[in-house]
């Protein structure tokens, strides 16, 4: 499954698109599959039905542990790193992971948990979140990991919409100079949760918690009750391995599912071939296992190659602005995986704790999450890399499982602020709003894709009309991305930014429509309307516009503000707070009703100068008092 050269690569973009299933099969075969599969793909983008490896029968963790034992068992699969330096890190092997996980999934199966069932995992980024996910895919239950900056609120509404039995949390989080006590945030969250049987808590901060008789119980004592025998259960290609839930236009997210194959496939295919993995590389995903990027490349992709990712607890400032090249130094890291908005904000405390690190160990270097502007490309290529190390820009969503379009390390001449071209197995095309093909170079439209691949999302959890609404119907036939790309006259892609009210602030993808209905909980508020602007770090900063029930008085104002704050905070989490709050009167509105946002975003971002046609307004004068009340 592996390419060295841009020859090789073009040969075999062609044999896939040619022959997708016999591509595909290949590189499958190279994978440990307890039974053949009969036919390597169906599909249809119209209810969509896609299927990889129907029949086949395999489990993910034989795949990304067992078959390891033999070869490499006493090579390290994960290094973490804590969040406060002065505590030591640690190695786990391929055979400790292993004993770990069978333990941990032994705790699973006594807690009443059984193929198919659904686990929520909410945790710091320890070594055990690891071995949570791992240990339900080793007895096919799903995890549905949430990202540890969330709130109650938000918790129990994934936890809800999955039903899930058991929820595997910790005392608390370290994140820089704080702590975050999670166990009580579960609590609060379970109080609306009839589902969840089980509560699994792990000691990491020792932040005094209430453990509820009969419901929660603590990791460590647990585990004294197992033994580490345990049989990978059998699961079939397309069984469900987890959900991931990620933000669209409305106001709910949804719960994208991937399956165990295809996923497994597609991982581990793009983590060999992009960063141009090579064995005993350590490998640095800086991303949180919360968010896609790190299921498939701090966990899945690299695992299943036999390489050793390190889990980072903390955040790129804590105890200093040095901490990536600290952790690049002393733990030699191969291929550092970040995002352009910790480039940004690293570029701003300027080198001197850059260059008193050693970073020669660096051979490759990765960004994912949002576009990268052109000066972070370069202080990247230069400071970081030495101008020795490729950077391959990856992208791709929670919905397509791994990389689609991106560099191949060292292989594809890169561009900055390019994506360049697509993976074998990937055919983007760009279209315009009717759904029509834009033809040829020097082109750009809105990005689709025309056919499978084995990561694609198979469903959102328990509503495929949903799936099929959001991503298939826009444009009959076609996957659709929401993301605007250009092709330029290489043919090389750049990926512009969403088309629709989806904002990336700080590469997390943030509904507008959840912020605004979080905010207009908030008593007082109301109506809101909600757009990004351009931010120097965040690359979208998030610009609200409220009109509350009383004209609040410059005091008031900044109280409101700050209640605002905290209503967003409780009810998403402190990630999609407002960056800016506007009071307004009224919002430009079409005669049925509907806010024109292009007018809102042009004042966000202090374009006030062409507001295009603002003739078809129900009140044409809101405009002008927003204008001058902008922030
Ligand atoms: O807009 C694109 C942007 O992030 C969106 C996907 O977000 P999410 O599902 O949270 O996954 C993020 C990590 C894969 C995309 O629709 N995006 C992601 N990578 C890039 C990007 N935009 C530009 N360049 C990228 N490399």
């Amino acid at each position: 499954m592996r390419i060295r050269t841009f020859n090789e690569y073009q040969e075999a973009y062609k044999h896939s698109v040619e022959d997708p299933e016999s591509f595909w099969a290949e590189i499958a075969q190279e994978f440990q599959w307890r039974k053949p599969w009969t036919k390597t793909l169906q599909w249809n983008f119209d209810e969509p039905n896609v299927k990889w490896f129907t029949g086949g029968k395999l489990n993910i963790t034989e795949n990304c542990l067992d078959r390891h034992l033999l070869t490499q068992g006493d090579q390290p699969a994960i290094i973490w790193e804590p969040n406060d330096p002065n505590e030591a890190s640690i190695t786990l092997t391929y055979r400790m992971l292993h004993d770990q996980v069978c333990r941990f999934a032994n705790v699973l199966k006594r807690n009443g948990v059984v193929k198919g069932d659904r686990v929520c995992i909410y945790m710091p980024m320890v070594p055990e979140l690891a071995i949570a996910v791992l240990a339900c895919a080793r007895i096919g239950a799903v995890h549905s990991v949430v990202f540890g900056g969330f709130s109650a609120q938000s918790i129990a509404d994934r936890i809800n919409d999955a039903q899930c039995k058991v929820v595997v949390t910790a005392d608390g989080a370290y994140r820089g100079n704080k702590e975050i006590p999670l166990k009580s945030t579960v609590d609060d969250a379970l109080i609306g949760c009839p589902s969840v049987r089980k509560v699994i808590v792990l000691t990491r901060t020792r932040t005094p918690v209430s453990m509820l008789k009969g419901r929660d119980i603590w990791w460590e004592q647990e585990l004294k009750q197992v033994t580490a025998d345990c049989p990978a259960e059998e699961m079939d290609a397309e069984d469900m391995l987890f959900i991931l839930y990620t933000s669209g236009s409305t106001g709910k997210p949804k719960g994208v599912v991937h399956t165990c194959g295809g996923y497994m496939v597609y991982a581990a295919y793009t983590f060999q071939n992009v960063f141009q993995y090579e064995p005993g590389d350590i490998h640095f995903c800086t991303a949180d296992i919360g968010w896609i990027t790190g299921h498939s490349y701090i966990v899945y992709g690299p695992l299943a190659c036999g390489a050793t990712s390190i889990i980072f607890e903390g955040t790129p400032t804590y105890p200093d602005y040095g901490r990536f090249w600290d952790i690049t130094d002393k733990h030699k890291v191969n291929i550092l995986y970040t995002a352009p908005t910790a480039i940004r904000s690293l570029m701003g405390f300027g080198l001197d704790k850059v260059e008193n690190h050693d970073l020669s160990s660096l051979r490759v270097l990765g960004s994912v999450g949002e576009p990268i502007n052109e000066e972070a490309w370069h202080w990247y290529d230069d400071h970081i890399g030495k101008n020795r190390c490729p950077i391959v820009d990856t992208w791709w969503q929670t919905e397509t499982g791994g990389i689609l379009i991106s560099p191949l390390a060292s292989i594809t001449k890169t561009k900055p602020t390019y994506a360049t071209l697509p993976l074998p197995g990937i055919q983007p095309i760009l279209v315009d709003e009717n759904g029509k093909e834009i033809e040829g170079n020097g082109v750009s439209g809105n990005l689709c894709m025309k056919f499978p691949w084995p990561g694609i999302l198979r469903t959102t959890y328990g509503d495929h009309e949903r799936c099929r609404q959001t991503y298939f119907a826009t444009y009959p036939g076609l996957y659709f991305t929401g993301d605007g790309c250009l092709r330029d006259e290489d043919g090389y892609y750049r990926i512009t930014g969403r088309v629709d009210d989806v904002l990336n602030v700080s590469g997390h993808r943030i509904g507008t429509a959840e912020v605004e209905n979080a905010i207009n909980m908030h008593t007082g508020v109301v109506e809101s309307a909600v757009v990004g602007y351009p931010h120097d770090i965040k690359g979208q900063g998030i610009y609200a516009y409220v009109i509350t029930d009383q004209q609040p008085s410059d005091h008031d104002a900044d109280l409101t503000k700050r209640d605002i704050l905290a209503t967003v905070t409780r009810v998403i989490g402190p990630i999609a707070k407002p960056d800016k709050i506007q009071f307004v009167t009224g919002l430009p509105k079409t005669r049925s009703g509907k806010i024109m946002r292009r007018i809102l975003r042009k004042i966000a971002e202090g374009d006030t100068s062409n507001l295009g046609d603002t003739t078809t307004l129900l009140d044409p004068a809101v405009v002008d008092e927003i204008k001058e009340g902008a922030l």
